[in-house]
C-alpha cells in the first residue's frame, strides 16, 4: 500500500516536471496560430510522445500538395538547407516514377572522391564530383558547415529532415515562421543587427535567414496560385512528410487493428453465450 503510494507520487512528480518543461518551452516564444493540416494528428502528447488516437486514422498527405512543396524545397530552400534523411528515391511516395526520380537526381552533383588513387581533387584542384543517383540523399549545398556559415553571416542553416518534429508545434511554427517577416522592426521592439531579419515567431525575433519566400517565388506546374501563403503551406506539408513518411501506414494499421478488435470482441461474445447457454 505504502509503496504503491510512493510510486504514484513519484510518477505524478515526473509527469508534472515533463509537462511543466513543455509549457515553459512554449511560453518563451509567441505561440503560432493553429492551422488546419490534412496530416494533423489529434495531438495527444504525453511526455513528448505523440500518441495516436482513434481519430488519427483519417490523417493523410495530399500528394499534389507534397509535389508542390517539394518544388518549393528544391527551387528555394535546398540552396541553403540539406535534407539528409531523405534520398531521391524516397520521392516515389509522392508519385514520381523511377525515370522522373533519375532525372531529378541527375540535376544534383555529389562528391565522388576519393578515387582509386585516393585523390579527392582533380588535376585543376577541384573536388571530384559525379551526378547524383536515386540512392543519394538531398545533400548539403555546402561542402562543410564552416562554408555554410561563412555564406550565411555566421549562422548555420539547419538540416530540415526533422525540423517539424524538432520545434514545438512544428508545422504551425514553420508556416508562421515563413510568413512572419516584417521589413522594419515593429514599434515597441528592440532594434536588431543589420545582417538579420525581423521575424515575429523566431525566438528573439532576429533571424539570420532573409525571407526565403514571397508571392510567385516558384511557378507551380499544376496551376495552383503561387502566393506566399500557398508556398509556405506546401513546403510545410512536404517537410512534415519528410519527417514522418510512415504516417499514413501507421494510420491505416490503426484502422485494421481497431477493425480486428471489433470483430474479435463480437466472436468472443458469441462464444461466451454458447458456453454459458445451458447454465443460465
Ligand atoms: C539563403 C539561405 C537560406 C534559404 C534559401 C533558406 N534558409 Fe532557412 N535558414 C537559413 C539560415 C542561415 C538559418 C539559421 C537562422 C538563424 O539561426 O538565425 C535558417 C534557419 C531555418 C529554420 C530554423 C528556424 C529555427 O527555429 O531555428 C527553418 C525551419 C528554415 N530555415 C526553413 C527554411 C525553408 C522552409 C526554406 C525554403 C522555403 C528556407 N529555410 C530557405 C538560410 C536559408
Amino acid at each position: 500500500m505504502k509503496t504503491t503510494f510512493i510510486r504514484t507520487a513519484a510518477l505524478a512528480a515526473v509527469l508534472a516536471v515533463t509537462l511543466g518543461s513543455g509549457a515553459a518551452q512554449a511560453s518563451s516564444a509567441p505561440k503560432p496560430p493553429m492551422q488546419d493540416w490534412t496530416f494533423k494528428q489529434s495531438g495527444l502528447r504525453i511526455a513528448g510522445l505523440n500518441i495516436m488516437t482513434g481519430i488519427d486514422i483519417f490523417v493523410h498527405f495530399d500528394k499534389a500538395q507534397l509535389k508542390r512543396g517539394f518544388q518549393v524545397f528544391k527551387e528555394v530552400c535546398n540552396s541553403c538547407h540539406s535534407l539528409d534523411l531523405i534520398a531521391y528515391r524516397n520521392l516515389s511516395a509522392l508519385g514520381y516514377t523511377e525515370d522522373e526520380i533519375k532525372e531529378i537526381a541527375a540535376e544534383y552533383e555529389v562528391l565522388a572522391g576519393p578515387d582509386d588513387e585516393g585523390e579527392v581533387l582533380d588535376e585543376d584542384g577541384e573536388f571530384l564530383v559525379r551526378p547524383a543517383l536515386p540512392a543519394d540523399r538531398f545533400n548539403a549545398p555546402f561542402p562543410n558547415p564552416q562554408a555554410a556559415m561563412a555564406s550565411n553571416a555566421g549562422a548555420l542553416p539547419p538540416d530540415l529532415s526533422l525540423i517539424t518534429k524538432a520545434r514545438f508545434n512544428g508545422p504551425d511554427y514553420l508556416y508562421a515562421l515563413l510568413t512572419g517577416y516584417e521589413e522594419e522592426t515593429p514599434e515597441g521592439y528592440e532594434a536588431i543587427p543589420e545582417d538579420k531579419s525581423w521575424n515575429h515567431w523566431f525566438p528573439g525575433h532576429a533571424i539570420s535567414m532573409a525571407p526565403p519566400l514571397y508571392d510567385e517565388a516558384v511557378e507551380y506546374e499544376d496551376g495552383t496560385p503561387a502566393t506566399l501563403d500557398q508556398h509556405a503551406r506546401d513546403v510545410t506539408a512536404f517537410l512534415s512528410w519528410a519527417a514522418e513518411p510512415e504516417l499514413e501506414e501507421r494510420a491505416s494499421l490503426g484502422l485494421k487493428v481497431v477493425g480486428f478488435l471489433i470483430i474479435f470482441s463480437v466472436l468472443l461474445f458469441a462464444l461466451k453465450k454458447q458456453i454459458w447457454r445451458d447454465l443460465h
